[in-house]
């Protein structure tokens, strides 16, 4: 763990504005560092977001044989050794606090000729693998996940996989990409069927890589198909900037930004921008300036103006769009009229933290009143005052507090938010730039 303040204090502001950019998008730096490895030929990538979940990875691949060169200020560049060519890891592979590297990388790992072991922290240690050890079994692969099918994960390997038709139990990107990733090698055709929509990075870059993929929809449920064994192609990638990180900046200008807030670079792949709909059916008003597209993923530049936000029951529909952005969305909620009542997002109960429960609690100390539901939680707009809230170690959940200085009365102090180093690295740099007064505590980790 780097040395990142363990604890924020958040002092309240009336008001945020100016233009800021926020770091590269972590889903899909991620998945540059795992393709770019097992691609033939050079990967590079802009704007590679080095966060603590994307380092984890990029040790991973290192120990996996991979050579990768990381400059700061420099694009990243990543010696593909094609999916034969990785080597047994003389190691476990650490994953940290990262549910994506974990899960993706057993898809990568399980039908390699050697074994090996991924593991994370203690976050990380509490999360389900079944979803993931489940499709994979039915290719072939043998692999055990620990007590109550968490961490740590072992993968035998040494067997050849075959591929599968697998319907997923829920909408989740994870688990679609760890079938998409294992049936690159697998002999014969994958098909992975889900429910809804979940984001689709993986699908994009393989095929910018060369990768022939056929995708259909069925009402509100999509299917990735794919013949392997397949050959990818090392190409270059221009990372946009995360709209998971953006969230926070877009319900801040929403709650403050009087003279508007511009947030630059913005990546808007339609599978994570459910929160604009979401903010802007309560009263939201969001400019999307300057779309265009950059490799594989539309980008935008977003100006974001302080209106007065309404409560609405958010469309189940829309979680699955917007499932990293509730702890925000809670924030947004708590400053609108009236109440917003979500349902239909149980797994947000499986994230880095319970995060319905976490940000149940955080707002109840500051004031707000919330009524937690199995499924999401009903919370009533109000006044906000100041507290110490405990973050419990999720990035998110800290950096929605910081936000929320914006409508308290008093500072808020946010303990253990040293895992916003996971996503986010430089967040007070950029919340000072927006014109929140967030500082480090005195706890640093
Ligand atoms: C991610 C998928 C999402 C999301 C997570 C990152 C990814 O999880 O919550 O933060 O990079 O694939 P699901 O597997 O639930 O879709």
């Amino acid at each position: 763990m780097s040395q990142h303040p363990n604890s924020f204090r958040a002092l309240p502001v009336d008001r945020v504005g100016s233009t800021i950019t926020v770091p590269g998008d972590k889903s899909i730096s991620h998945r540059a560092l795992m393709l770019g490895a097992v691609a033939e030929g050079r990967t590079i990538v802009h704007g590679f977001l080095a966060s603590e979940d994307c380092l984890a990875t990029q040790t991973a691949m290192e120990a996996l044989g991979v050579s990768i060169r990381r400059v700061p200020g420099e694009p990243v560049q990543i010696d593909g050794v094609g999916l034969g060519g990785l080597k047994a890891p003389s190691r476990v592979l650490d994953l940290g606090n990262s549910g994506t590297a974990i899960r993706l990388l057993m898809g990568l790992l399980a039908g390699q000729p050697f074994a090996c072991e991924l593991t994370g922290d203690a976050s990380l240690r509490q999360r389900p693998m079944e979803r993931v050890a489940v499709p994979l079994r039915k290719m072939g692969a043998p692999i055990e996940t620990g007590a109550g099918g968490k961490p740590p994960v072992r993968l035998r390997g040494g067997v050849r996989l075959r591929g599968i038709d697998y319907a997923l139990p829920m909408a989740s990107a994870q688990v679609k990409s760890a079938v998409i990733l294992a049936a690159l090698g697998a002999a014969g055709r994958t098909s992975v069927h889900s429910p809804g929509p979940s984001r689709d990075h993986t699908e994009r870059m393989l095929q910018t890589m060369g990768v022939a993929l056929t995708q259909s929809s069925q009402g509100a449920g999509h299917t990735v198909a794919l013949e392997g064994p397949v050959k990818l192609r090392g190409i270059e990638i221009a990372v946009p900037g995360d709209f998971s990180s953006a969230a926070f900046f877009i319900v801040a200008g929403c709650i403050g930004a009087r003279d508007g807030l511009t947030i630059r670079n913005v990546g808007m792949n339609p599978t994570r921008t459910g929160l604009l709909t979401i903010l802007r059916a309560m009263g939201a008003d969001i400019e999307i300036r300057n779309e265009r597209g950059v490799g594989a993923e539309p980008v935008a530049d977003l100006l974001v103006r302080q209106s007065a936000l309404r409560g609405i029951d958010v469309p189940p529909e829309l979680v699955p769009l917007s499932i990293d952005e509730f702890p925000i969305l809670f924030v947004a909620a708590a400053a609108a009229s009236g109440t917003t009542t979500v349902t239909g997002a149980e797994e947000l109960r499986k994230k880095e933290t319970d995060r319905i429960a976490v940000m149940a609690r955080g707002l109840e100390t500051v004031g707000i009143g919330v009524e937690e539901l199995p499924d999401g939680a009903r919370i009533s707009g109000g006044r906000m005052r100041g507290g110490t809230v405990d973050s419990r170690g999720d990035h998110r959940i800290a950096m929605a507090f910081a936000v929320a200085s914006l409508l308290a009365s008093d500072p808020i102090e946010i303990g253990n938010t040293a895992e916003v180093a996971t996503s986010f690295p430089n967040f007070l740099e950029v919340a000072a730039a927006a014109g929140l007064n967030v500082h480090a505590g005195s706890d640093v980790r």
